[in-house]
C-alpha cells in the first residue's frame, strides 16, 4: 500500500490529523493497534479550550459538540472547604466546552467512515523504518499477514507508550520529565453534577476535582498515594471522601451513585524534544504528557495537529520549508502548557512532603487567586488556552 502520509495510532491525535488531512486532499492511513471498541471506552479528558472547539469545528465535527457539549464561563476554586469563582469570560472574553474525549473520538470515527477514511484497527507489531530518508515505510502484521504500507511522512500520534518516540535515536532526542508522588483516582458516576461549574478543591487531607459529561453523568477525581489500587476504595470511601475535601455547602447537597468505571491514573509532567525527525513527527501524547490539572492533555494534542496539519498543506503546496517549523512552533505551545499544568498541580495537592511553610505558600497563593484581579486573568487566560 502506499499514501502521502502514515498515521501511528487512533485516539484523538490521530483521527483529528487523518480528518484535516483529508479535507486538504492529502491521503492517509492510520494504523491502531487496538479495537475500536477499546479506543472509544477509554474515559479521559473532559474540558475542550475554544481553540480546540474551532479546530474540530473546521474538521467538520462540531455538530453533536456543539448541540450537546456544555459551554463554561468559569469554575470554582476550593480551599479549606469554601469555593470561590474564576469568570474565564470576563477575564478574557472566551469560554471552556464541557465534552467528553470518548464524545471527540466517537465523532471523528464517524466522520473518517463518512469519507472513506482507511483506518486499520488491530494492527500489530507496528515498527517505522527509512524515517531519515526520504522513502520511509512502515509495516505491521494482521491476521497473520505482513503488511507495508510506503509513504511520504510517518505522523506518531500513538500516545505516551507508542512505538514513534523510540524510533528517534538517543543522541538526537532528549527527554524531560518530572514525576509527581500522587495519582488521581478517578470515578463516573450517573447522577447530576455536583455543581453547572467545575470544582477544584485544595484541601489538607488532598486535592479533589468535581467535573462533568453532561447533566447525568459525573466525573470525580480524588488525590491518592501512588500505591493505592481501585480495589481499595469502594464507591462509599470513595464518596466519603470527596465529600471531606470539597465545600461544605455542595458536600451536603452531593448526588451519590454507583460508579460506572473507576481508574487511578500516576501524574506526570514530560516533553520529549525535537518533535521531528527526518520524515518522523511526534503528536499529542507521543511527545508530551501533563499532569490533568490544567486539562491540557487533549487540547495540546489538537494544537499539534493543527499546527502539523498546516505545515503539511504547504509543504504539498510548493513551501520546502514549511515542515521545518513544526517542531518549535509545537514545542513553544507545549512548554508554555506544561508551566501552567506544573504550576496549578503544585498549587492544588497535597505533597507527601510538604512542610508547613509550603502549606502557607499555597495558602497565600489561592488567597491571591481569590482576590486579585491579574491573578484571575493570569489562570483564565491559560486555563481557555493560548491562542494557536
Ligand atoms: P492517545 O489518546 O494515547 O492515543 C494513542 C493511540 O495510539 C491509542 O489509541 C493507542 O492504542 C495507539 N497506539 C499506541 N501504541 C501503538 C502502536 N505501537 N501501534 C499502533 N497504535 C498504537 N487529559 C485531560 O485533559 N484530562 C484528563 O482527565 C485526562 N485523563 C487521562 C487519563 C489517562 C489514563 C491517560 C492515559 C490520559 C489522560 N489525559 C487526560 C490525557 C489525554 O487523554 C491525552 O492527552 C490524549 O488522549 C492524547 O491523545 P493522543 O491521540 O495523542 O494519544
Ligand atoms: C475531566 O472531566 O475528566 C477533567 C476535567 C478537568 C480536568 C481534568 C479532568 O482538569
Amino acid at each position: 500500500m502506499r499514501t502521502q502520509v502514515c498515521i501511528i495510532g487512533g485516539g484523538p491525535s490521530g483521527l483529528l490529523l487523518s480528518q484535516l488531512l483529508h479535507r486538504s486532499g492529502i491521503d492517509t492511513v492510520v494504523l491502531e493497534q487496538r479495537s475500536r471498541d477499546y479506543v472509544l471506552s477509554r474515559i479521559r479528558a473532559g474540558v475542550l479550550e475554544w481553540g480546540t472547539v474551532e479546530t474540530l469545528r473546521a474538521a467538520g465535527v462540531g455538530a453533536r459538540m456543539d448541540a450537546e457539549g456544555l459551554p463554561h464561563d468559569g469554575t470554582y476554586l476550593s480551599a479549606r472547604n469554601r469555593g470561590f469563582r474564576i469568570d474565564y469570560f470576563a477575564q478574557t472574553g472566551k469560554r471552556v466546552m464541557v465534552y467528553g474525549q470518548t464524545e471527540v473520538t466517537a465523532d471523528l470515527y464517524a466522520a473518517r467512515d463518512a469519507m472513506g477514511g482507511v483506518i486499520i484497527d488491530e494492527a500489530q507489531g507496528v515498527t517505522l523504518h527509512d524515517v531519515e530518508t526520504g522513502a520511509p515505510y512502515v509495516t505491521y502484521h494482521k491476521d497473520g499477514t505482513e503488511h507495508r504500507i510506503d509513504c511520504d511522512f510517518i505522523a506518531g500520534c500513538d500516545g505516551f507508550h507508542g512505538v514513534s518516540r523510540p524510533t528517534i535515536p538517543d543522541t538526537i532526542r532528549r527527554d524531560f520529565e518530572r514525576v509527581y508522588p500522587f495519582g488521581w483516582l478517578g470515578i463516573l458516576s450517573e447522577t447530576a453534577p455536583a455543581s453547572h461549574e467545575l470544582i477544584y478543591a485544595n484541601h489538607e487531607r488532598g486535592f479533589a476535582l468535581c467535573s462533568m459529561r453532561n447533566p447525568e453523568l459525573s466525573r470525580y477525581y480524588i488525590q491518592v498515594p501512588l500505591d493505592h489500587t481501585t480495589d481499595q476504595w469502594s464507591d462509599a470511601a470513595f464518596w466519603d471522601e470527596l465529600r471531606r475535601r470539597i465545600p461544605e455547602d455542595t458536600a451536603e447537597t452531593l448526588e451519590m451513585g454507583p460508579s460506572v468505571e473507576k481508574s487511578i491514573a500516576p501524574l506526570r509532567s514530560f516533553v520529549s524534544e525535537p518533535m521531528r525527525w527526518g520524515h518522523l513527527f511526534l503528536v499529542g501524547d507521543a511527545a508530551h504528557i501533563v499532569p490533568p490539572t490544567g486539562a491540557k492533555g487533549l487540547n495540546l494534542a489538537a494544537s499539534d495537529v493543527h499546527y502539523l496539519h498546516e505545515a503539511l498543506t504547504q509543504h504539498y503546496a510548493g513551501d520546502a520549508g514549511a515542515i521545518n517549523l513544526y517542531s518549535d512552533r509545537a514545542l513553544a505551545r507545549v512548554w508554555s502548557a506544561m508551566r501552567f499544568s506544573w504550576w496549578f498541580t503544585t498549587v492544588m495537592h497535597r505533597f507527601p512532603d510538604q512542610s508547613e511553610y509550603d502549606q502557607r505558600m499555597q495558602e497565600s497563593e489561592l488567597q491571591y487567586l481569590e482576590t486579585s484581579q491579574a491573578a484571575q486573568a493570569s489562570l483564565a487566560e491559560q486555563y481557555v488556552g493560548l491562542p494557536f
